[in-house]
């Protein structure tokens, strides 16, 4: 992914994609392309084309600058970010004698982030806070500046850290590691290039989807389920498409923020638990792990809680489900499937380089992770082996 050319927006294209959005309003963009008419500034006019020219980093330490705040760069985090690198940049943090974090790019940094922060009030090393309301001070404070349209670290209780020792992902869920001020701006996005876009997106629908089945579901966070799985079913392809195209990446944007409000308070499910552990094991992109489980997860949930699948397909688009749960599955499953082809996810673990022979260690290590809690179906260690086997052959 790395390896992508990233999406480079000359200035004057930047002027004309701001006239683009003067007819539309994202407050009252219902997910189905309707929009009141615009008649203030444009949401993003107020973003400086010049990120995009001098690097948003320098635009970022430009204005510590100018307000006379000191600073240090880590900039060793990496994708799937380590307990070591967690190790490396507290260091850091502690010999300069920060008082604060300022994460910058997608959910790697913000998580990593979030650790330095627990770790510099809480003592201890990271393992020591998986699962649950672990940590007994507030974290130093985190400011998280986001350029991803999925994960939505930079405002939830989640951080997930590589335990290299083990080759799992544990996930350390905790209220007190909610960043102070979260910074959601798309034209920070426009530089994705289309795999990272698309992976990002299909995290973001996989926290919907999750969060929406979740056990611990409640009124508020179903609504927010809802539309961020209209705008991603809506925006996806097109942001994929044409990164330039600011309407998609603003949608997108919104989308993944509302499915991280989802999922921060009803939390997630199986397709989260399973994908920690080929995260953890083959350092693949969070994302496209979760793309290719979250149909084969979301058929194995569909047998328990059918009906919620007729929400989730109005959602999608089909309003002609009624009270039909077995076609609003068949339709939700089918959709999913098609989101993922077209917008390039591979379409199995055979084709990720996952080893059947994994599959006992990886479905052990699912059974512990925190995310599965939530799921509304609980499967046995052998069903989770059998949903590895469907998501390989599929
Ligand atoms: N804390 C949570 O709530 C939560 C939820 C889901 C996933 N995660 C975790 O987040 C991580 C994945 O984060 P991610 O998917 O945002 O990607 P990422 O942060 O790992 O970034 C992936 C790559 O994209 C590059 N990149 C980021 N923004 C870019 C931009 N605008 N233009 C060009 N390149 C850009 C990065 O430099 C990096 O090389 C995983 O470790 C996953 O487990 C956390
Ligand atoms: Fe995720």
């Amino acid at each position: 992914m790395a390896a992508e050319k990233e999406n480079s927006v000359p200035e004057v294209a930047i002027e004309s994609l701001h006239g683009d959005l003067m007819d539309f309003q994202t407050q009252g963009a219902h997910g189905i392309n309707y929009h009141h008419l615009y008649t203030g500034t444009a949401t993003l006019s107020s973003c400086p084309p010049v990120l995009m020219r001098i690097g948003a980093v320098k635009a970022i330490t430009k204005i510590l600058d100018e307000v006379n705040v000191g600073y240090v760069i880590f900039d060793g985090t990496e994708p799937n970010p380590t307990d070591n690198q967690v190790d490396e940049g507290l260091a850091k943090l502690k010999e300069n004698d920060c008082d604060f974090i300022i994460s910058f790019g997608g959910g790697s940094p913000h998580d990593c982030a979030k650790a330095i922060g627990i770790l510099a009030t809480n003592g201890g090393k990271i393992h020591d806070y998986e699962g649950v309301n672990k940590t007994t001070q507030a974290m130093l404070p985190v400011v998280s500046i986001n350029t991803t349209a999925g994960t939505a670290a930079e405002l939830t209780r989640f951080s997930i850290i590589t335990d290299t020792s083990r080759h799992v992902k544990m996930a350390i869920i905790d209220w007190k590691i909610t960043p102070i001020i979260a910074v959601d701006d798309s034209v920070l996005m426009i530089g994705m290039p289309k795999g990272l876009t698309a992976a990002t997106g299909m995290d973001a629908l996989t926290h919907a989807i999750e969060a929406y089945v979740s056990i611990i579901s409640n009124p508020v966070t179903d609504a927010s389920a809802l539309h961020a799985m209209k705008l991603i079913k809506n925006y996806l392809r097109d942001a994929v498409n044409d990164g330039t195209n600011l309407k998609a990446r603003d949608m997108m944007s919104y989308a993944e923020f509302l499915a991280g409000m989802a999922f921060n308070s009803a939390s997630l499910g199986y397709v989260h638990a399973m994908a920690h552990q080929l995260g953890g094991l083959y350092i693949l992109p969070h994302g496209v792990c979760n793309a290719v489980l979250l149909p084969v997860v979301q058929e194995f949930n569909a047998k328990e809680v059918p009906i919620l699948f007729i929400d989730i397909a109005e959602a999608f688009g089909h309003h002609d489900i009624r009270e039909n749960a077995e076609l609003a599955v068949e339709r939700v499953l089918r959709d999913i499937r098609s989101l993922s082809k077209d917008v390039g996810i591979p379409r199995n673990l055979q084709e990720l380089g996952v080893k059947p022979e994994d599959f006992e260690l990886l479905a052990e290590n699912t059974m512990k992770d925190a995310c599965g809690f939530t799921n509304p179906r609980k499967p046995t260690k052998e069903e989770v082996i059998e949903l590895f086997r469907l998501a390989y052959e599929q």
